[in-house]
């Protein structure tokens, strides 16, 4: 709902996901205060009441047989460097920066012109805006995480595009960091192309020269996949009368992947795109009795009734592949329009980078909704093979998915994700979990409940999964798998709609601007199980109003807010980026946290140093290194995006990212350290 300054708690220029969870199911700060008790909760203060939480996970109700941690730690010694409102990116003494593959670099490795003027076709040949979700897949690699580490493709997401800085019309206009105005009424054409082809994942090869320095290789896997790019429908959903389109009528293709924010790698060395904000793309003008008339499977997940994110829809020439935006009822079944194509987002998404020519595909066993991004458990022989993921929008809830067939090195494909069974999490009060099936014709998901199939339930994931009864979360983004002792870590960035009545110990602040970091073990170590114990792991926020698992203590080398992006390398060392939102950038309760960041930390310890911060209005996102470690790649999203429309107006920008002229350009960072070490150590 609009505050008393007439804005939103959700920013949808921004790309946070309209939410839309109008099931009573319970909040995890409901289930936290039933465990502890409110009273006890407010009696006994917030050290005590999240000690109570982190203990959960010391003595797991559900973990047998756990295994200890190594009892090697992964070494943390850099010098940590300070929170920053600069312009800059700063890494700690001893490291260094070079900023690569900017918005708009061709990928044939020539120099490129100006990204306002570049046709909206040269765009799609170019890298595409807005960097999030990234893999560096060695260049000879058989295995996500070995081969060479001076050689490879680089593969990220383009979650979304910031428009004024992509087009020569926008100088001088007053506009945000949203949609342009319309031109007599439409978008011009080639604008909605050059937008939708920024949209997508780039596959780049990159390499490391004998200076060091890294660089663009023109290879023939070069490619980008775009908005609009031709993908093949997977899984029980295939050919399901909910999918068919003008486009596909038979329900098995679809063109693009759209808002992809973190990604996933399969065991079999190919790259997921999650599809996340995809709604607010599409727009229903349906209605009845003057009021919008949505179906549930476009009402549950937001899709407007009114404008789409872009206007694409609204293109002057009104081709098809803009008109699909357009999602209301206008033809004599759903074979003549696009009523159904939402129905075709918010799927987990499989590149082959190795493959040019690959046709993307949708895996839709994984589940619908506003996918953050999704990670595996470790791979074994002849078990199956497990994958988590968040759906990244307030009080929505965090997914597993356990293949039907076993996981085999010699044979394992994209088909292991086409069948199998998908849960959702449950957060018991006692710290036990459970995941709850989502299969048709188990508990309420029958027909007789609406569900009458498993194409039905998958399309409408969220709607099962308030049926079935999961926790209602603080916004799942990244998940992350310790690779010494399999626990299983995920992001909760923030929450602004958690209310007064709602605090307690796990969910301590009410408009919970902050975020955590929550994690859990399966019992048996099985990523299969049904059963889990979780705790929280870190409770983000001012010092004295945080805390960290293990011996940790929260200073002014580690304050920090909304995780987001998690990785874990090798080592162990668990990598978490910041995504405070532009308009709560360094003003109000998240000032103490400057620009946006990246840190280290030992998860066993609690042990944790703030290693890098962003320049002025980005997000940090997307992180990975080469198999020996010894360069790390990071990405800088949307630089510059805090500028006001009046500033634009006038000619400034909030940041001149990367170059120091210019428009703020999204950019990957490549990371070493000056003596040639392991980064973090
Ligand atoms: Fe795209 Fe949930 O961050
Ligand atoms: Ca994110
Ligand atoms: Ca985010």
């Amino acid at each position: 709902m609009p505050d008393d300054m007439g804005r939103l708690p959700y920013d949808l220029d921004a790309g946070d996901e309209i939410p839309s969870n109008t099931s009573a199911n319970p909040t995890f700060a409901q289930i936290a205060e039933r465990r502890l008790g409110r009273r006890g909760m407010l009696m006994g203060g917030l050290a005590t009441a999240i000690t109570g939480f982190i203990g959960a996970g010391s003595s797991p109700a559900g973990a047998q047989g756990a295994t200890a941690a190594a009892t090697a730690r992964p070494v943390i010694g850099f010098k940590p460097v300070a929170v920053s409102a600069a312009d800059t990116v700063v890494v700690p003494e001893g490291y260094s920066v070079q900023v690569i593959i900017p918005q708009g670099t061709p990928l044939d490795g020539t120099a490129g012109k100006a990204l306002t003027a570049m046709s909206g076709a040269e765009q799609g040949a170019a890298i595409g805006a807005h960097h999030d979700g990234m893999h560096f897949f060695p260049i000879e690699g058989r295995a996500p995480d070995q081969g060479s580490s001076t050689d490879g493709l680089l593969v990220l997401n383009h979650e979304y595009v910031e428009p004024r800085f992509m087009h020569a019309r926008a100088v001088g206009l007053s506009v945000n960091s949203g949609r342009l105005p319309l031109v007599d009424g439409k978008r011009p054409d080639d604008e909605a192309l050059k937008e939708v082809n920024a949209h997508g994942v780039s596959v780049v090869r990159i390499t490391r020269g004998a200076d060091g320095r890294w660089a663009v290789v023109n290879d023939p896997r070069n490619r980008r996949i775009t908005g609009a790019t031709p993908m093949d429908i997977a899984g029980p959903v295939r050919g399901h009368a909910l999918l068919r389109t003008k486009y596909s009528p038979d329900g098995t293709r679809t063109r693009g992947t759209l808002n992809n924010c973190a990604h996933g790698v399969t065991p079999w060395n190919t790259y997921l795109a999650a599809e996340e904000n995809w709604a607010g793309y599409f727009r229903n003008l349906d209605q009845r009795d003057g009021r919008p008339a949505l179906p549930r499977e476009q009402a549950r997940y937001g899709v407007p009734s009114t404008l789409t994110r872009y206007n694409w829809d609204q293109a002057a020439g009104g081709a098809d592949e803009f008109l699909r935006f357009n999602a209301s009822t206008t033809g004599a079944d759903a074979t003549q329009d696009y009523r159904n194509e939402p129905n075709n987002f918010g799927w987990i998404v499989e590149i082959d980078p190795f493959n040019a020519t690959s046709t993307p595909v949708k895996r839709t066993a994984l589940g619908r909704y506003a996918h953050e991004g999704v990670v595996f458990g470790p791979a074994r022989e002849g078990r199956p093979v497990v994958a988590y993921a968040g759906d990244d929008s307030m009080n929505e809830y965090i997914y597993k998915f356990v293949s039907a067939r076993p996981f085999n090195r010699a044979t394992a494909n994209g088909s292991l994700l086409d069948e199998g069974r998908l849960y959702v999490a449950k957060f018991n009060a006692d710290g036990s979990g459970e995941w709850l099936p989502l299969v048709h014709g188990e508990g309420p998901l029958t027909a007789a409940n609406g569900f009458a199939d498993q194409a039905e339930v998958l399309v409408n994931t969220r709607l099962a999964a308030d049926a079935v009864g999961a926790t209602k979360m603080d916004r799942p983004e990244w998940g992350a798998v310790d690779p010494r002792d399999g626990r299983v870590y995920f992001t909760l960035t923030n929450n602004v709609r958690r209310t007064e009545a709602q605090v307690d110990a796990a969910n301590p602040r009410a408009n919970n601007q902050f975020g955590q970091i929550i994690r859990w073990r399966e019992q048996g170590d099985d990523h299969a199980a049904t059963r889990f114990a979780w705790d929280l792991f870190l409770l983000a926020g001012p010092i004295g109003n945080s805390r960290i698992a293990g011996s940790g203590t929260i200073t002014a080398d580690n304050i920090t807010a909304c995780p987001d992006g998690l990785w874990f390398d090798a080592d162990g060392r668990l990598w978490i980026q910041t995504d405070i939102g532009e308009r709560e950038q360094n003003t109000g309760a998240l000032e103490p946290f400057g620009n946006n960041q990246m840190l280290a930390a030992d998860p066993v310890t609690g042990e944790m140093r703030r290693f890098l911060t962003g320049p002025t209005g980005q997000e940090i996102t997307g992180v990975v290194t080469t198999p020996d470690r010894r360069t790390m790649f990071v990405n800088v999203q949307h630089p510059g995006a805090t500028t006001t429309a009046a500033d634009w107006a006038a000619g400034r920008t909030a940041s001149r990212f990367p170059t120091g002229s210019g428009v703020p350009l999204s950019a990957t960072l490549v990371i070493t350290k000056n003596d040639g070490g392991i980064i973090g150590t």
